[in-house]
């Protein structure tokens, strides 16, 4: 796990347990039997200060990690390689399928068919991901490989009942 993934994992297990214990609040107060009218306001106050607080943290949970999402960047670059990768049911087309590493890549994408999720992985763990859309859209993004080796494509939206075989090697050296 990285520290992206460890951040995400603890900020979205608080949220669930914030979540859980204004749930139960909540049953216990609709569960209560005696309900004066102060008491109903004391209650109402006490949901509102909890929606704000729940809402607070939605907000910084939201600004802390949507910069972190993993996806690619498609700023154009000077003295970019290049890199044609043809989406279709069920397979990638990658052209050329090597790059050199410290110099940026820029993949140029269309699909001939559906929308693909272009997810490119290092060692399993995931470097960054972009959507490739139906035919007649182009995408594209750049990127710079720090590290030789073999890099793994995995399709990352689902297209169709072989989505699952839509997998790809790259190679970076
Ligand atoms: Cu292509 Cu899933």
């Amino acid at each position: 796990m990285n520290r992206t993934q460890l951040v995400i994992t603890v900020l979205y297990s608080i949220s669930v347990l914030i979540s859980v214990v204004v749930l139960v609040l909540l049953l216990r107060s609709t569960r209560a039997r005696h309900r004066g009218t102060v008491e109903e306001r004391r209650l109402a106050g006490f949901e509102n200060r909890w929606a704000v607080v729940v809402a607070t943290f939605l907000v910084v949970l939201l600004a802390a990690t949507i910069f972190q999402t993993p996806y690619g960047d498609t700023k154009q670059v000077k003295n970019a390689q290049h890199v044609n990768v043809t989406a279709q049911q069920f397979a990638w087309n990658i052209q050329p399928s090597a790059v050199r590493a410290g110099k940026p890549v820029e993949f140029n994408f269309r699909s001939l068919d559906v929308q693909h999720g272009f997810g490119v992985y290092r060692k399993h763990k995931l470097l960054f991901q972009i959507q490739v859309p139906a035919a007649g859209q182009a995408q594209r993004v750049v990127h710079t490989f720090d590290h030789p080796g073999t890099y793994e494509i995995l399709c990352l939206e689902f297209c169709g009942f072989q989505h699952h075989l839509m997998r790809a090697t790259f190679r970076v050296s």
